[in-house]
């Protein structure tokens, strides 16, 4: 039993070791309780967590069974909490006790900021279109929560609840653009976002360039894929300066494909409604940008969104069309379905111009990368090893993890064409690789990394909806490099 728990036992006369003794509380990993009587202790309900042993503790293990309390204390209906979970220790052999993070720089700091992340996580409910009944019954009531420090001092404690909410409020921002229906988030709505963004925080910047200015750089790639929609594509750059003008910028950049048909190459249409998420990697750059503007990192950082609609139509490109990108290099389409690298590559290109230090891109790319890593692990790319391996640590830290694939020469080959430069699509085998050596042959002028989150972004089924990844991966990032 924890310290807060034996002086809950003590004051309730036992209510916690009588549960324990009977076996009703086990404390085996992920096992929450629900002690709907305090028992005289002055709580009206207890909430029991266990986590299992304590040397057997993984940071991935501690958040879930936070996940489960938060939704278990949720249930209850108590509008007032109180958490006591940081007194529990991890101390798993593999987990490094400090060092972990940006601002959180030890365990205890760790704890405070994934217990105000997570607590506020259990409380995202999408009414986004719920128009009837977004009222105040449908409305999840608003909850007090308390966090208990123990080792952790005043200050750096707020710090830390204050980067947990701040992350949180990021991940409901992604949530919610990915929950909304293709119809209302189009290209052009997350244009409008953008400039609502920029219009309340002076630190940040919008341009929107649209399809004219498009094609007249030269974008064939991104326009081959736009120009089948009724959907004017944007490419939205928003620059957030949080550092002296002359410091070069990190740059992020997100897949906004607001509806993937496939094109020419159609999908099958079972599921096809869940192509809505495939804006998810430029969800996640808004979501970002909404927790930088709150935290205000000492940097600068361009938010990029490459948005076009992914439409059959008249106008749409064929299978066999041959495109030229703005980076000169020629692209025969094989199949109008891999349009994800196609308005990559030529947001890539144009990227060159704000000479950035490092260009992350995140997109629901490829259903390879969810054969290979399934919804556990974004897939991570890069032609950079620090770049690859800070983003592998935020991760990590995080709980928002990423595994590593190779984009290794011996895959260039797949992409050969015989009529252009390059084919957009690499063959049955390696598919998310294939798709990360395409990119990287447009991201020559500086480090990169790609995020395939076609696993990670949202989850379907029952419980259909955007997950907020890698929201925490990426601002964990943005905060500690
Ligand atoms: N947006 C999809 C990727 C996707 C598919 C994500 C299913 C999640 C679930 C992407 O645009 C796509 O269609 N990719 C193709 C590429 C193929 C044609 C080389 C794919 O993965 O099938
Ligand atoms: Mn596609
Ligand atoms: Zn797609």
């Amino acid at each position: 039993m924890s310290a807060t728990a034996q002086q809950i036992d003590k004051a309730g006369k036992g209510i916690l070791s009588r549960l324990i003794k009977r076996g009703d509380i086990k404390g085996s990993a992920g096992e929450c309780i629900t002690v709907l009587d305090g028992g005289g202790s002055g709580f009206d309900r207890i909430v029991t967590v266990g986590f299992g042993a304590t040397d057997k503790l993984t940071r991935t293990n501690y958040l879930k069974s936070l996940s489960v309390a938060f939704a278990t204390a949720k249930k209850t209906g108590a509008t007032t909490w109180i958490s006591a979970l940081a007194e529990v220790d991890i101390n798993h052999p593999n987990e490094p006790q400090s060092d972990v993070g940006a601002t959180p720089t030890d365990i205890e700091s760790w704890k405070l900021a994934q217990q105000a992340r997570l607590m506020q996580d259990s409380r995202y409910k999408f009414t986004g279109h719920m128009e009837g009944k977004n009222n105040a019954s449908q409305r999840i009531q608003s909850v007090k929560g308390t966090l208990l420090i123990s080792h952790c001092a005043p200050r750096s404690a707020k710090a830390s609840a204050k980067q947990g909410l701040a992350i949180s409020q990021g991940c409901a921002v992604a949530r919610d653009l990915g929950n909304l229906a293709p119809n209302i988030c189009t290209p052009a709505y997350l244009a409008t976002l953008a400039r609502q963004y920029a219009r309340k925080h002076t630190q940040l910047k919008v341009s929107v360039l649209g399809e004219k200015q498009i094609d007249k750089l030269g974008m064939g790639a991104f326009m081959a894929v736009s120009r089948g929609s009724r959907q004017e594509g944007k490419l939205i750059i928003m620059e957030y300066q949080g550092a002296a003008k002359s410091s070069k910028p990190t740059v992020i950049l997100g897949k906004g494909i607001t509806f993937d048909t496939g094109g020419i190459s159609i999908k099958p249409s079972a599921t096809m409604d869940e192509m809505k998420f495939d804006m998810c990697g430029a969800a996640s750059v808004f979501g970002s940008m909404a927790a930088c503007v709150a935290l205000k990192p000492r940097k600068n950082i361009i938010f990029a969104v490459a948005a076009a609609e992914n439409m059959p139509d008249g106008n749409a490109a064929r299978p066999g069309d041959v495109v030229k990108t703005l980076s000169g290099k020629t692209v025969e389409i094989l199949n109008t379905d891999a349009e994800g690298r196609l308005v990559l590559c030529d947001a890539l290109t144009y990227l060159k111009r704000y000479k950035p230090k490092a260009v992350v891109d995140i997109a629901t790319l490829t259903g390879a990368c969810v054969v290979a890593l399934g919804g556990v692990a974004t897939g991570l790319m890069s032609n950079n090893r620090k770049l690859s391996s800070q983003l592998l640590a935020a991760g990590n830290i995080s709980g928002d993890k990423a595994w590593e694939l190779p984009l290794w020469d011996e895959y260039r080959p797949q992409l050969d064409s015989n009529f252009a430069d390059l084919a957009n699509i690499g063959g049955r085998t390696a598919g998310a690789i294939t798709a990360g050596v395409f990119l990287k042959q447009f991201a020559d002028e500086f480090d990169w990394a790609h995020l395939d989150i076609a696993g990670t972004a949202w989850r379907g089924g029952a419980a259909k909806g955007a997950t907020g990844r890698p929201v925490p991966l990426l601002v964990e990032y943005l905060l500690s490099n």
